[in-house]
């Protein structure tokens, strides 16, 4: 069952479509926070919430994986990325990336300085032929940053999705060049829902190396699992974690989230009902004329072209999404755990008026 916060005085201001983390917090995830709240109990991850949510991660991904807990999908991306290269290293993602666009040189700086190297792809995704090319590319010249790492990201910037094929595709590419593989997991969960394939599926039986498990933009109130199917790096990157200020002391209120989200399958819930609430989103705004849905919507996420008094009639109408970067007159809209039916119908009646 999906859960939806209460109705309350906010429930009459336009629903937010600006991005999945708008929403508030699952009502489960809230209840674990304030169970975990019941006395003391030991810091820094040391708590026996910590270690459940270590078990209930190995089991999903069905083998045993290590886990860290921070509180932000930058932080996880970050020092994720900062285990798998050296300095003087590349890491090959997309220009579309998260970690390229939106981490404010983080990678760079928990890395020591490694560059980011762009791998061209449609649809936000790398291409597998680009990704072996830049793979090859300036090995063992002392000029030039030494590619050591690949990251991808799914479901992507853009709200498409990697097949199984093409991330095992990929992960063949980057274990016959020697380079470790991480998944930007952001909406990982969402991509799990659309695919309906499994976890372990989606990672490290496809050659994924680390995954940032996102659960933020998903119900919780901000917690995001660093989940290492090779526990080897895990003493290196808990030593660059409480360096790099993300080792919490309170933890349990990081595991407590985590462990919630994970109990009866709430992330998938939450993220099966996000991406039913965009397709819905979807065939409403098609319905329209002038407004052209951008590509397939293959999770939680959308783009619209919208006719300018309809993108300027929803925003003075206080509906909130973001409008500049994606080209002349086209929107990206979210829709998250929390967005209801009633939410999106009220987008679609509001642009149906003003076309
Ligand atoms: C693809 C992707 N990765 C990572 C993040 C995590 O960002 P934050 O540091 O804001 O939690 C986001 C949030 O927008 C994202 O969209």
């Amino acid at each position: 069952m999906t859960e939806t916060p209460a109705a309350s005085p906010s429930a009459s201001r336009p629903p937010g479509f600006g991005s999945d983390n708008v929403a508030g917090i699952s009502p489960a995830i809230l209840a674990a926070l304030a169970a975990a709240n019941d006395g003391p109990m030991p810091s820094y991850g040391a708590d026996e919430i910590s270690a459940r949510v270590e078990a209930k991660l190995s089991a999903l991904f069905e083998r045993e994986v290590s886990v860290l807990l921070v509180s932000t999908g930058t932080a996880a991306n970050a020092l994720s990325l900062s285990v798998l290269t050296p300095p003087w290293g590349a890491v090959l993602c997309h220009a579309d990336s998260h970690i390229e666009n939106d981490e404010c040189g983080a990678p760079e700086f928990f890395t020591g300085g490694a560059k980011l190297v762009h791998v061209p792809g449609a649809a936000a995704k790398i291409d597998p032929e680009a990704l072996a090319d830049a793979a090859r590319r300036n090995r063992g010249d002392v000029h030039c940053v030494q590619p050591s790492c690949v990251s991808i990201t799914q479901a992507t910037e853009l709200g498409t999705l990697y097949s199984m094929e093409e991330t095992a595709t990929l992960g063949a590419v980057c274990r016959a060049a020697g380079l470790p593989l991480h998944m930007d997991g952001s909406r990982f969960a969402n991509a799990v829902a659309a695919l309906g394939a499994s976890p372990a599926e989606m990672t490290w039986k496809a050659g994924v190396d680390i995954l940032s498990f996102g659960a933020t933009k998903n119900g919780a109130l901000g917690v995001e699992a660093i989940v290492l199917f090779d526990p080897a790096r895990a003493s290196e990157l808990a030593f660059r974690r409480k360096r790099g200020g993300h080792l919490a002391s309170k933890m349990r209120f990081l595991a407590a989230q985590m462990d919630a989200y994970l109990a009866d399958d709430l992330w998938l819930a939450n993220a099966r009902h996000a991406n039913a609430m965009a397709a819905r989103l979807a065939a409403g705004l098609a319905g329209i004329a002038g407004v052209e849905i951008q590509g397939e919507v293959e999770a939680n996420m959308l783009f619209v072209r919208l006719p300018q008094p309809i993108c300027e009639g929803l925003l003075a109408q206080g509906f909130r999404f973001y409008t500049d970067r994606w080209g002349a007159g086209v929107v990206r809209l979210v829709t998250s755990f929390a967005t209801s039916e009633g939410d999106v119908d009220r987008l679609v009646e509001a642009a149906r008026a003003l076309g």
